[in-house]
């Protein structure tokens, strides 16, 4: 795996061997090596995404002003490559500058067809004080798309300039490739990942902690419904003067898409900062933006929470949240990697390099399409084996800790719907909406009764169906993790004469009051 590839001849024809094979698209990251954790998420999402990924290695000379850190950019191939394989990538593009140069005969890039972006995107924010680098990116970019014609390629958010004009660039020159842009990784301290952080010592590591800091101020006071541009900026200016030793180099606040200034944020702000720590030259952002509303529905089994919850993600163009296909997965997991249900140890121990990703399916009454550790499972997570085991699984506290935070960094962006027990006491207590959807449970019983006798079964004594029903409400309510709650602020919804259309018509309504304001 990672077949390391140094001409544009080799390449192509990798790529046309593949094209013809017709082995599903591919995916780009492209990439000035000295790899990292960030880069390992662009990489990740696009072996999940695509039939063949192609990472390109190439510190890029003309993206480089002659005072720049050209000579001294950290380069190590080797090192690359082994981390290439063992994620799984498939081809690592690495040419010297003189095969991408067209006549061949020089070490630089010096003297080719430039591709210029747009005036008003590049003489802002990093273009400014760094004239002619994104003239240097996007013929590059220019380059690598031409070469390797990607379906889509994978860009980091935390270059959100670079990000915002190669937007404009495959718009402006038609290139079809799809751009999909990957969150900023951070240390724990918060600080951006990036290949310059190899220039800091730990003191400077420790300072550096700083700018995610003053951006979190901002996001606080934004949340806080402060829209203002000169506020926010000078809010995060004084926050980085506090550190001495951070010099700060702008700090400005643009449309995320045209990166032009704005007075305020209507929908959404792109606060950038760029400042010196000793002689390394940081940058980072984060995105102002107000979120679309989260649905939580929480209520007891059998109330037809996952039902409507489907129904109402597609009808309401939400992204559906199946905590309980994340559940599965990790139950499967456990299962497939011959782990006993009861080593809670191991299991954890299995979870710290948890790769999920769940995708909406093209109808509600198909399951959410899972990716575990790279591995599509939509089906094999729904076998009894799993069943089986999901609810012993699912009250391990490590387990939960750990889905509980994916869940969250989900809800980070807003936009999605989730049901369960504790959904909207616990994970999503800052819901726009919260629902508890519940029936009596002589009314879930009969439901019940009716599932059986459509398969066949009519044997049932709907006493004691109910019975079982209140003492499993009764169990969900004392356990000690996710406990079944109705929040204070939930709305209750007795779905005992409502039909499903009903129930779905009624929380639609609900949401769009929200929307509407
Ligand atoms: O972001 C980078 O690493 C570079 O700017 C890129 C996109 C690989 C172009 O050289």
């Amino acid at each position: 795996m990672a077949l390391l590839l140094r001409t544009i001849s080799e390449l192509r024809s990798h790529l046309t061997a593949h094209r013809q094979g017709s082995r599903g698209n591919i995916g780009l990251v492209p990439t000035m090596g000295a790899l990292h954790q960030g880069h390992l998420s662009l990489i990740e999402r696009a072996i999940a995404e695509n039939g063949i990924v192609v990472v390109s290695i190439f510190v890029n000379p003309l993206q480089f002003a002659p005072t720049e850190d050209l000579g001294d950019y950290p380069r190590q191939l080797e090192q690359d490559l082994k981390f290439c394989r063992e994620i799984g990538v498939d081809l690592v593009f690495a040419p010297e500058p003189k095969e991408l140069n067209s006549t061949g005969d020089t070490q630089a890039l010096n003297g080719t067809t430039s591709v210029i972006p747009p005036q008003s995107m590049t003489e802002i924010l990093c273009g400014k004080y760094r004239p002619g680098h994104f003239t240097g990116v996007a013929t590059i970019v220019s380059k690598l798309f031409n070469i390797i014609q990607p379906d889509k390629a994978y860009f980091g958010q935390k270059d959100a300039q670079q990000l915002a004009i190669i937007r404009r660039l495959v718009k402006d020159l038609n290139i079809p490739v799809e751009i999909v842009p990957c969150p900023i990784i951070r240390e724990v301290s918060g600080l951006a990942l990036s290949s310059r952080n190899q220039y800091l010592s730990t003191t400077e590591k420790k300072q550096a902690a700083e700018i995610y800091r003053s951006l979190q101020s901002a996001q606080v006071a934004f949340t806080n419904g402060e829209l203002n541009t000169a506020a926010l900026v000078n809010l995060v200016k004084r926050q980085l003067n506090s550190t001495e030793e951070v010099k700060i180099q702008y700090v400005e606040l643009v449309d995320p898409v045209s990166l032009q200034a704005i007075k305020q944020i209507h929908q959404a702000g792109l606060l950038a900062i760029a400042v010196h720590l000793g002689s390394t030259r940081l940058i980072d952002n984060i995105v102002l933006q107000k979120r679309q509303p989260i649905v939580a529905i929480d209520g007891p089994a059998g109330a037809g929470k996952s039902t409507v919850t489907r129904r109402l993600a597609q009808e309401l163009g939400l992204l559906y949240l199946d905590t309980g296909a994340m559940y599965r997965a990790v139950t499967w997991l456990v299962m497939e990697s011959r782990i006993a249900i009861d080593e809670e140890k191991a299991i954890a121990n299995l979870l710290t390099d948890l790769d999920l990703k769940l995708t909406s399916p093209d109808s509600a009454e198909l399951p959410t399409v899972v990716h575990i550790n790279n591995q599509e499972v939509t089906n094999a997570i729904r076998t009894p084996e799993v069943t089986a085991n999901v609810s012993a699984i699912a009250a391990q506290a490590a387990v939960r800790a750990k889905l509980v935070s994916m869940q969250q960094q989900w809800g980070e962006q807003g936009g999605l719907i989730a049901e369960g027990r504790d959904i909207g006491t616990n994970v999503f207590p800052n819901a726009e909406l919260k629902i508890f959807l519940t029936a009596t449970a002589a009314e879930r019983a009969r439901r019940r009764m009716q599932d059986l006798k459509d398969q066949g079964r009519d044997d049932i004594d709907v006493k004691q169906l109910e019975q079982d029903i209140k003492s499993r409400d009764e169990q969900d309510s004392q356990r000690a993790i996710a406990p079944l709650k109705q929040a204070d602020d939930a709305i209750e919804l007795i779905t005992d004469n409502l039909s499903i259309e009903e129930v779905i018509e009624k929380i639609s309504k609900l949401y769009n009051q929200i929307i509407e304001g």
